[in-house]
């Protein structure tokens, strides 16, 4: 029988690589350290605040826009943390995590033709998105560290040159995902500028930005000279709190950009979980006075040191993270050619799964890494330690 064909938006999105190594991971028994969530439990406060709204029978259709407790927490927040005081009614929408804001972002501000640059590897969600908005992808690479960058990096010609195309978008993620990178404030104020010069709309998302380590820093683009009305800002609180089940997001941008965004959530989800806002906004609230954001930073920082001993121990070159929550180690020196048939492998031979970095490239002549995340408890990545020791027993080419 044959069925209805589906539309051609869609015809080259495959299965997510997350989905294929997570069902690997459960075929093969294997220690997961490959999708990027933490198998540890939130805080009780958080989940606490959860369970007391549901009780208080906040369970009914939340305003559109969010409810107004959340979108105060995160101006009071945003104040904290830029020192610019912003609107809760016009400035702050909420929705249902950042993956529907970025979706919303691309529906209410592209149009069929419109060019977005993105920096690639790049969140899987973010083509698809632009995709499904009629627009064209101007991917710009970062590339691994070397002996004389030691960061991710990008050629800034190359960076200037797609600016020049006038992109109607740039889509930036600081803190990165997959390469860990926090971008600098040289980098931040190089990007600034193109926006300025070129009438770029700067979307940033900053999912991770309360994980940085050492000596780094995120920096809001929204808060460099003259950026804040061209700039919507993303967050949610799924990394940040350990509960991405969640899926509660916000964007903060001036209220015209802000309206945009709405035209589009209020058809997508039109709102989001009413019980979770409540309790995300008391996450958001006494996190800043209880020391949450400071043991935050203190655990994940531990946790980046089992996963890079772990690591390190199997003798192949390592990039360390600067933010967010992933290592990625360099598999060319086995011998082998494509780390996606690495990743496969690993999981059914040895029992790990990681993510190929190759996935987040739209061309595929990507750098051969695997990618392998920290959000987990210790005993998880010890456990997969252990089964990486057998990694120099199997022959990889
Ligand atoms: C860079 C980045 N953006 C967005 C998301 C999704 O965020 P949310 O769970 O709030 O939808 C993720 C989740 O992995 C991510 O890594």
């Amino acid at each position: 029988m044959s069925h209805p064909a589906s539309a051609s938006r869609i015809a080259s999105f495959g299965t997510t690589i997350f989905t294929e190594m997570s069902a690997l991971a459960i075929q093969h028994n294997a220690v997961n350290l490959g999708q990027g969530f933490p198998d540890f439990a939130g805080p009780d406060f958080v989940k606490n605040a959860a369970i007391e709204a549901i009780q208080a029978d906040y369970n009914q259709y939340a305003p559109m826009p969010g409810t107004l407790g959340l979108r105060q927490a995160v101006a009071t927040m945003w104040r904290t943390r830029t020192g610019i005081d912003i609107d809760p009614l016009a400035e702050v929408s909420v929705a249902s995590g950042a993956t529907e804001l970025l979706c919303d972002v691309m529906l209410s501000f592209i149009n069929p033709g419109d060019a977005v640059v993105i920096f690639e590897p790049a969140y899987d969600a973010y083509v698809p998105d632009i995709i499904m908005a009629g627009g064209r992808v101007i991917p710009v690479r970062l590339h691994p560290p070397t002996a004389t960058n030691p960061v991710w990096h990008y050629d800034p010609q190359v960076l200037a040159a797609a600016c020049a195309q006038k992109p109607k978008l740039l889509l930036l993620n600081t803190p990165h995902n997959p390469t860990g990178k926090v971008f600098s404030l040289a980098e931040l104020t190089e990007i600034a500028d193109l926006c300025k010069t070129h009438d770029i709309l700067a979307v940033v998302d900053e999912v991770y930005d309360r994980l940085v380590y050492d000596q780094h820093v995120h920096i809001h683009l929204a808060s460099l000279p003259d950026m804040w009305q061209r700039t919507i800002s993303l967050n949610s609180i799924g990394k940040t709190f350990s509960v991405t089940g969640w899926k509660i997001g916000w964007a903060i941008a001036p209220a015209a950009l802000n309206s945009a965004l709405r035209a589009s959530h209020q058809w997508v989800t039109f709102a989001t979980s009413t019980p979770m806002q409540y309790a995300s906004a008391v996450a958001l609230m006494q996190a800043e006075s209880n020391g949450y954001y400071t043991q935050l930073v203190h655990e994940y920082s531990a946790r980046r040191v089992i996963l890079r001993d772990i690591l390190s121990q199997t003798g192949l070159p390592l990039i360390d993270a600067a933010g967010s929550y992933f290592i990625s180690i360099d598999v060319a020196p086995l011998g082998v050619s494509d780390v996606r048939v690495f990743c496969r492998r690993l999981v059914s031979e040895i029992g790990v799964a990681a993510i190929p970095i190759t996935a987040f490239y739209v061309d595929p002549d990507a750098p051969q890494l695997a990618r392998f995340c920290f959000a987990k408890k210790d005993e998880t990545m010890r456990a997969a330690g252990e089964r990486l020791r057998n990694l120099h027993t199997i022959a990889w080419r």
